[in-house]
Order: structure tokens, then sequence, then C-alpha cells
């Protein structure tokens, strides 16, 4: 009874807010999770998507902003949305992180999402925060600046959302029970896409249309023909028209379940000037650098001769396992009273340049001044070291790993391979209601042995790994530094770490083992890059800062979906504040129960 009170007054405080400020404006949509069939790849195939678009709608908000989502479950699958970036300030019941801060929502049952957005503008994204969903459940959120404020760079002329994802010619479902069985994810698409498309390359079967010939690395102008594809066997590709002397606002956004990606566009430079919604010092590039989760603002200026030039993604793999396909998605810009002569194609790094993927990450810094700019805490009161690993344990099921004698496969962090009960209470539910027995409050603030990290010499020793539900639990308003390590454990992979409810510090990144004396002056205390998604690149370190402001529990995992449900996720537990207003108000009435 007194928390249904207390739940009566934050919501007459919450829609009081409404009214008496007079720029909070509301933003409301209903988003239906329904099956449809869509044709790519001269297949039909069926697939899971939010009012029948794929994909999926665009949320377009105001920094400051009241957003209320409905969400109604008409698909056969157990589903929850993510608003992936959205701070979810005193929110964290919105966040929609199955069994973390909800259970899914049922076939047939809906959910409303309340929660404001406020200190932020940029790009986000929204998906499917349930096993494989978000591969065609997502779309784009773009926040604006509120009313008055301006962009800290010149007014685009136009804003284009660019989302890289990717098509299974296969029930993602389905792809999800081989993960469980063998203990791995789907490996490789069958196509790469952008905005839904898989653009020129493709053709509908091998046996018609050209075959794709490597991208050549050292000649920039070389402009693919790609002509012999019968028009009608051509699958789709986005065009963005172009004006020559306009300047586009590209919000790109990697929804991909697996791959990083690198972009870019023929004769075209791009200038960064946000990453994962926070504002980056301008940053003029060739080649984009995407792994999952994470999305950049970036100017385009149409300042090339009115031609059609392709834009085109290359993934990019830090390991040497087999990939089916690796042919790049491509896009096309085309200029007004652009001629006849085929389309240029922009160079590609390697599919293996892990230095590109570097050099990219660490020429990013943020702003150091300016209404988005929070000068960065300078007391650490948390220090964590986390391994961030593939791993191995006993193996539950003999028919589980037939390959591995006896042992299985798994991702960890600190040798904790994380899994998610599905059967009880959500975490945050547990949390508030403080119900033992869901999850438990030891996560680890340093892997169990100090040892070479990144040596090719690593074995069972330092790679054995045990299944648990541990979580780190720290107190409100406490700054956290988290080192990411990597490991050579299995093989040293590159692993982008997202964390729920918070944008970091990104203050450094390097290869090999870290060494806090001896990279302490590769830190960049002036003006890090600030962000919600940061890519540990195989055999790598990157350090990280937060402050521990927003009650509530926070995922953290490894944002290729394959190495979630193996183990590469714990999350932060942040208690409330000592007032009101620094308390996580209670459960919304219509929460989904397990
Ligand atoms: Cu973009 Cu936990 O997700
Ligand atoms: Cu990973």
């Amino acid at each position: 009874m007194a928390n249904f009170a207390l739940f009566l007054v934050f919501w007459a405080l919450f829609l009081l807010s409404f009214t008496t400020f007079g720029s909070t404006k509301v933003v409301e949509h209903t988003f239906y999770v329904q099956s449809v069939i869509e044709r790519r790849l001269c297949k039909d195939q069926a697939i899971t998507v939010v009012n029948g678009s794929f994909p999926g709608p665009t949320i377009y908000a105001e920094d400051g902003d009241n957003l209320i989502i409905h969400v109604i479950n008409e698909s056969p699958y157990n589903m929850t949305i993510h608003w992936h970036g959205i701070k979810q300030q005193f929110s964290c019941w919105a966040d929609g992180t199955g069994y973390i801060t909800q259970c899914p929502i049922r076939p047939g049952n809906k959910f409303t999402h309340r929660f404001n957005i406020s200190g932020q503008e940029g790009t986000l994204w929204w998906h499917a925060h349930t096993g494989f969903h978000r591969a065609t459940v997502h779309g784009a959120i773009i926040i604006y600046p509120r009313p008055g404020r301006s962009y800290p760079f010149p007014k685009p002329d136009e804003e284009v959302p660019i989302i890289l994802g990717e098509w299974w010619n296969e029930n993602i479902t389905e792809l999800e029970k081989q993960l469980d069985v063998t203990g791995w994810g789907p490996n490789s698409s069958d196509a790469f896409l952008i905005n839904g498309y898989p653009g020129d390359l493709y053709s509908c079967s091998s046996n018609d249309g050209r075959r794709f010939l490597k991208v050549p690395q050292d000649d920039q102008d070389s402009g693919l023909q790609l002509s012999s594809t019968p028009e009608h066997l051509k699958p789709g590709t986005f065009k963005l028209r172009v004006t020559y002397g306009k300047t586009y606002l590209l919000r790109i956004i990697n929804s991909a379940i697996n791959p990083n990606y690198f972009l870019a566009i023929a004769d075209h430079k791009m200038i960064v000037v946000a990453a994962d919604a926070s504002y980056t010092k301008p940053y003029s590039i060739d080649i984009l650098v995407l792994a999952p989760g994470q999305s950049y603002d970036v100017l385009l200026v149409a300042n090339q001769p009115p031609q059609q030039y392709y834009m085109a993604t290359q993934i990019h793999r830090e390991s040497t396992a087999e990939i089916p396909n690796s042919l790049p998605a491509s896009a096309l810009i085309i200029y007004e009273n652009a001629g006849n002569s085929p389309p240029k194609f922009p160079y590609l790094p390697d599919m293996y340049d892990t230095q590109t993927s570097f050099n990219f990450f660490n020429g990013l810094s943020g702003l150091d001044t300016g209404p988005f700019w929070d000068p960065l805490p300078l007391e650490v009161d948390e220090h964590m070291f986390i391994t961030v690993s593939l791993g191995l344990i006993d193996c539950p099921t003999p028919e589980k790993c037939p390959k591995n004698n006896g042992m299985l496969m798994v991702t960890s962090l600190n040798n904790e391979s994380f899994i998610l009960p599905t059967d009880k209470l959500s975490f945050l539910e547990a949390f508030y209601h403080n119900v033992d027995g869901v999850y438990e409050d030891d996560f680890p603030s340093k892997p169990p042995l100090e040892f070479d990290y990144t040596s090719s010499n690593n074995g069972d020793k330092e790679c054995w790994s045990k299944q648990s539900t541990k979580v780190k639990r720290i107190k409100f308003n406490s700054t956290v530094e988290i080192v990411f390590q990597g490991t050579s454990c299995g093989k040293g992979e590159n692993h982008p770490l997202h964390l729920h409810g918070y944008n970091f510090y990104v203050l450094g990144q390097g290869l090999g083992n870290y060494n806090a004396t001896k990279h302490a002056s590769l830190l960049n205390f002036q003006n890090p890059v600030v962000r919600n998604t940061v890519d540990v690149v195989a055999d790598g370190w990157v350090v990280i800062r937060f402050r521990a402001d927003n009650p509530g529990v926070w995922f953290l995992h490894c944002h290729i979906e394959g190495h979630v449900p193996i183990g590469m996720a714990t999350a932060f537990i942040v208690e409330d504040g000592p007032t009101l207003s620094t308390t996580l108000p209670p459960p919304p009435l219509d929460l989904p129960e397990c």
C-alpha cells in the first residue's frame, strides 16, 4: 500500500513535469511487434518487425522530451524493447532489458515505457532485448537540441538515418537454438544491409549476375562495373539523392548482431561530429568504424563532381574464422544531374585490418566545453579490472560439447560466465523488493588470477570460467573506473562492451596488457570521448570512467549478440541516493510478469 502511495506521488510529479516546463513535450508512439514476410536475395522470409517496417520506425524527439511508447506484442515470441543509449535517469523500469529490468512481454500482451530524455542529443536506436530478435526489431532514435539550442556545428541541409544491419535466409529464432546446442553463434548472415537493403553487389543466386571481385586495396578510384546483374534480379539498393554544395548529416547506426563494419563513401570525406549521441571534436575521416551497438553523426558535404558514388561497408573481423559471406553492402549517393557514368566504389580496408579500426578509435576525442560537456570526475571510488574473454567450463551435458572433450566454450568477464535466469523475477524487481535467490552481488573487481593476459600460452588455468549470476553493487554517486582487458584465451576477439543507463568517458585504449604506470601517459583526461559502447580490440585494453548517479540495475554486456547468452555480461546495481529525487520510483503497474 505504501508502495502504491509512493507510486501515485511519483506519477503526480511526472505528470506535473509535463505542464510546468513550457518546452517539455510528449512524444507518444505505439509499437506493434508483428511477423511479416520480407523478400530479400530473391527469397521470402518471415521476420519480426515493428509497425510493419524493416528497419522499424524512427523516433524523433528533442532533448528534454517525455516519451511514452506503448509496445504491443503481436508476435509469437517473448519480447522486450530497449532504448539503446538513453540514460533513463531515474526510469530504470523503462529500460526494456529482458529479465534484467523487466520480464518479457508475452505474446498478446503489452507494456508502456515512460521516460524522459535529458542531456542527450544525437543518434541512438531502439532494439529488441530478448535473444536475437534485435536482428530485425530495431530502429533509429534521433534527438534534436531543445528549443533555443543548436548543434555545435553548422546546421546541415538535410539529415538521413543510415542503419547497418544483417539478413538471414533463415528464421533467426532457429539460429538462436543452434547457439544453445553448439555453444556458438551463427558466424555470418547471408547479407549485410544498408537501410534494409544489401545493394548492387548481391545477386539472387550464385548462378546469375556478376560475381563480386575483391575490392582493390590500392586504387581508390576503381569504379567497379556492376551492370551485368539483370535489373530484375538486383536486390534493392538504398539510394540517397544529394545536391551539389549541400551538407548532409548522416546518422549511422550499427544494428548488426555480430560484425564490426568499416564504412566509406567513394571520393568523399566524412566528418564525425558525435558518437553514441555525445558530441565529439570534429574528426575528418575516410573510413568510419562501427562496432555493433555504436552510432555516429557524420557530416557529408556533397562537393564532388555530380555523379553517382557508392557508400559501402566491409565487415571487420579480428580473428580469422571462416566467413561464408563477406560481400560489402552498398548504397548509392546520387547527385542531382548525375551523368550516366558507372558509380565509383570506395576503397575499403581488408576484412582483418585491425590497425585501421584501432587508429580510428584512437583518433576520436570529445568536447572540452559547452552545454553537454561534463567535466571528467577526477577522484575514483571503485577501481575495477575486468578481463573480457573466451573461456571454458565443464560441459553441462555431453551432447552439447561434442568437439571439446567435455568442455564447453563460453565467454566471460573476470572468469564469471553470466547466465540469465529466466524463470524468476527480473533483477530489478528482485533488488527493489529485496528478494533473494535471483542474483549474487559479489561480482569480482579483478580476475581470480593475474597472468600474462595476451600471451598465446594461456590455457585451462587462466581461462577456466564458472557460470554465475554475479553482479556488482555500487553506492550512489561513486565514480567507477574500469580497465577492460582482452585476453587470448581461446582466441583474441574484439568485444564491444555496452553499459546501460550511462555514458562513460573512454580514457584510452591500447594493445597488449594494461599497465597503469606504463600507460598513464596514453590516457586522455582532457577531452575523452563519451559513449555507451566501447570496442575492446582483440588482445587490447580500454579504460573507462563514469559516475554512478542513476539508481537501478544496469546491464553491462558485449554487443556481439552471440556472446551474450554464453556469458559475456554482468550488471551494476546502483543504490538509491539520499533524497526522494535521487531514488528510483516504484515500478509501473503494467510491468510484465514472468
Ligand atoms: Cu543495445 Cu543491452 O543493448
Ligand atoms: Cu564479445
